[in-house]
């Protein structure tokens, strides 16, 4: 076993593409539709904290119901706001990573190619990945609370939240807070590209968060082969035909330059 480590250890340093299994990306090479899931492991790279690694300083004495739900901006929408200002300038200074990178590339690999995400952040937008999928919305779009209209634009009051300049209603951000449903329209095309994939990608998410949680399980029952990239195993290691056991900022693009080697091969 130890002798194993050390090979594998060696071959990494000469030649990085090695940690992909070869017949991974063989059959990689010839699938014609494959999807990916994102979660927050895909931006830790970019220095973005998830929602409670961002539960510091000033923001540790508040529970996620007491920042996240619709009650809790009911009850103190100014408190919610700024949770979420702060946490829009976190975002807005971070810059995408290795692995939105290697998404981007991947997206051009495939006939189809459907990127499906957890996260808020934007970043694979900002990376030029096109027709992203997001399941739990987009902390840099406002939308407003009482007519859930996306708001571009608002005069500055001083008010803090500030008011829907259609309606006056209070605005918040563009995302599925706790207790909220899903978005439907999201949530029925991560369903089909889901199911209907020769290849799934889970990558940087814990698969414990429902529903998102259970597209890998439809895209195994589909008959898709399925892929984990996340260093921690999850409760999708055992069930997945490939666990890559690495940060994605680091397999992610291994993978594409494998790919793209053996396709010019
Ligand atoms: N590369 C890949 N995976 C990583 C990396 C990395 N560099 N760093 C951490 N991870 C993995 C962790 O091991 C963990 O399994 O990313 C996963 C992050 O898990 P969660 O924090 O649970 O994030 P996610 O799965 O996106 O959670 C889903 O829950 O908090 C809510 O709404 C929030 O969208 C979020 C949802």
């Amino acid at each position: 076993m130890e002798l194993i480590v050390v090979v594998g250890f060696l071959k990494r340093r000469n030649n990085p593409a090695m940690t992909i299994p070869a017949e991974l990306v063989q059959r990689l090479a010839t699938a014609k539709s494959v999807t990916v899931l994102t979660g927050a492991g895909v931006s830790a790279e970019s220095g973005v904290p998830t929602f409670r690694d961002a539960q510091t300083g000033l923001w540790a004495k508040y529970s996620p119901e007491e920042l996240a739900t619709p009650r809790a901006f009911r009850r103190n929408p100014r408190l919610v706001w700024e949770w979420y200002e702060w946490r829009r300038n976190l975002v807005a200074g971070a810059k995408p990573n290795p692995a939105h990178l290697a998404l981007v590339e991947m997206q051009n690999l495939f006939l189809r190619f459907h990127l499906i995400t957890q996260n808020v952040d934007g970043l694979h937008q900002r990376a030029g990945s096109r027709h992203v999928i997001e399941l739990h919305g987009n902390i840099t779009r406002t939308i407003c609370f009482e007519e859930g209209t996306i708001v571009s634009t608002w005069k500055d009051t001083g008010d803090v939240p500030p008011k829907c300049p259609a309606c006056g209603g209070l605005l918040r951000p563009d995302v599925v807070w706790f207790e909220e449903p899903m978005p439907e329209e999201e949530m029925q095309e991560a369903m089909t590209a889901s199911t209907h994939c020769d290849f799934f990608f889970s990558v940087g998410t814990s698969t414990v968060v429902y529903p998102a949680a259970a597209l890998p399980s439809e895209a195994l029952r589909s008959g898709a082969t399925v892929v984990e990239i996340n260093p921690q195993p999850t409760p999708l290691t055992p069930q997945a035909h490939y666990a890559l056991a690495g940060a994605a900022g680091v397999v992610l693009p291994e993978l594409v330059m494998a790919l793209k080697a053996s396709r010019l091969a």
